[in-house]
């Protein structure tokens, strides 16, 4: 339909919308339709961009591209809530429109200040002048853009503050995702970055009036841990100073970095006025897809994170292409800091999706002929030594001399395991729906977030061994409203 990499313009796309009916409907019978995620309404999605709450209205976009299933060409599609349960569907916010970000409106964030939203992101630009570029070390241009907006769905102009020119030396032509922090000195701004040793890190800028930004100094790990840090975030919760990245291409180590790219979050010893640390590397997420997460604080100053349930380069071919989607968003989560971790708790909100509650025993569980695709189940472990949890036949959760396994081999499309080392299992908290679970362990300190495409409902079952499961509460969630 377009020609590849020709500009999009909003009235391309409105002049093709009207006529995607079937296509749209076809997304929506899909057995494999999220019923309480946020997924696209056609074709592919990747990361969460620009969240933010802006006068009681939580705006929420992402890398979205309605024309190609597999992603080329990249928009920011826009939704609003309230309260995470009920959502309005906007016509795309950003497009790829200009000379600054032709090949695509790439990920940023949202500043709230002075009663605006500052939105900056990445344009992202190819030149096809050369046969031989390999739009790593050439071919390549990331402009950084910003927009002004009143309310979260216009903007006057597309202002370019960055371009390659002002990126520091030593540095690839891969510099991408701004997200901002305002700190008692300055903005800060962190964009990710690969270096010419192929080494990822982040690079740290500040202004003080949006427009104008200098460079300051690039964090990193003392030894190099992959070649690319995508989407860094960094924010204080809890007093503690934070960055969110995603390193490409950790090499596997045991259980630990066992996807082809990583989601981590890394404790900073001080405040950026006085150039930190990276002091403690954990990893964000366990299961096979989560990637690029983002968190603002809202309102009532909660930190809030929302990640892509999915992964760049994934090797497995996603059964849900054929119905002409990919991909969705995880469940609203709210960040702590405790006991030196980071935990990542479900929304309070999402508890108003619950229909039915029960409290059980564990016979009681496993008697119970329980045949729902969505819903939350709890278990508060005492002592546990060892538990084994089927849901449905399909997918095996299981604690064993002290490693946490999630087994998706029966409904993982070629995937099978991911696990993690624990000491304890105190407490698991599990949201299912159609093709997707996340599992928080711990109180959320560590957390598995993975896509599934089972072929029977979920009927649960639960052995477990030690003086073990003294709660368990089973909730069937409903379907979020989207209009
Ligand atoms: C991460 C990412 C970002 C980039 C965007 C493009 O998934 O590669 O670094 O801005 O996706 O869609």
């Amino acid at each position: 339909m377009f020609q590849k990499y020709s500009p999009v313009t909003r009235t391309d796309y409105e002049r093709w919308i009207p006529h995607q009916t079937a296509a749209i409907q076809r997304v929506q019978s899909d057995p494999y339709a999220l019923h309480y995620h946020l997924m696209p309404r056609l074709g592919w999605l990747n990361d969460p961009n620009g969240l933010c709450q802006f006068h009681g209205i939580y705006h929420i976009y992402y890398q979205y591209d309605p024309f190609d299933v597999n992603g080329d060409l990249k928009l920011w599609a826009h939704l609003t809530t309230r309260d995470f349960i009920h959502y309005e569907e906007h016509a795309p916010f950003l497009f790829p429109d200009s000379e600054l970000d032709t090949h695509g409106a790439y990920s940023g964030s949202a500043f709230v200040k002075d009663d605006h939203i500052h939105f900056f992101y990445t344009g992202n630009i190819k030149l096809f002048d050369r046969p031989d570029y390999d739009y790593i070390h050439n071919g390549r241009v990331a402009n950084t853009i910003h927009l002004d907006s009143p309310d979260g769905f216009h903007f006057a102009k597309k202002e370019l503050v960055m371009g390659m020119q002002d990126y520091p030396k030593g540095f690839t032509q891969h510099i991408r995702d701004p997200k901002l922090i305002e700190e008692s000195d300055a903005i800060y701004m962190v964009q990710g970055a690969r270096d010419e040793n192929d080494h990822g890190a982040v690079l740290v800028f500040a202004s003080k009036d949006l427009s104008h930004w200098q460079y300051r100094y690039a964090l990193r790990t003392k030894e190099p841990l992959g070649y690319m840090w995508e989407c860094p975030d960094l924010f204080v919760v809890d007093g503690q100073h934070l960055l969110i990245t995603c390193p490409q291409g950790v090499p596997t180590q045991g259980v630990d970095y066992a996807n082809v790219h990583s989601c981590v979050w890394m404790k900073l010893s001080a405040a950026l006025m006085e150039k930190p640390t990276i002091e403690t590397i954990h990893q964000l997420d366990r299961g096979f897809d989560f990637y690029a997460p983002q968190s603002f604080a809202d309102e009532q100053g909660r930190r809030i994170l929302i990640g892509w349930m999915g992964i760049p380069d994934a090797d497995y071919t996603n059964p849900t292409k054929e119905s002409g989607w990919q991909h969705a968003l995880t469940i609203p989560r709210q960040l702590f800091w405790k006991d030196g971790q980071l935990h990542q708790q479900p929304l309070p909100e999402l508890k108003k999706l619950r229909r039915q509650s029960w409290e059980l025993d564990q016979k009681a569980l496993n008697e119970r002929n329980f045949e729902e695709a969505c819903y939350e189940l709890q278990l508060q472990l005492t002592n546990c030594e060892r538990l084994s949890l089927t849901l449905s036949e399909e997918i095996r959760i299981t604690y064993q001399d002290q490693l946490f396994t999630l087994d998706i081999t029966a409904c993982g499309c070629g995937r099978t395991t991911r696990s993690v080392q624990l000491t304890k299992l105190q407490d698991l908290h599990i949201f299912s729906d159609t093709s997707s679970l996340e599992l928080f362990l711990n109180d959320g300190s560590e957390v598995f977030t993975t896509r599934i495409y089972p072929s029977r409902p979920r009927c649960v079952k639960l052995e477990t061994v030690g003086q073990t499961a003294s709660a368990i509460r089973l909730h069937t969630l409903s379907a979020h409203q989207i209009k």
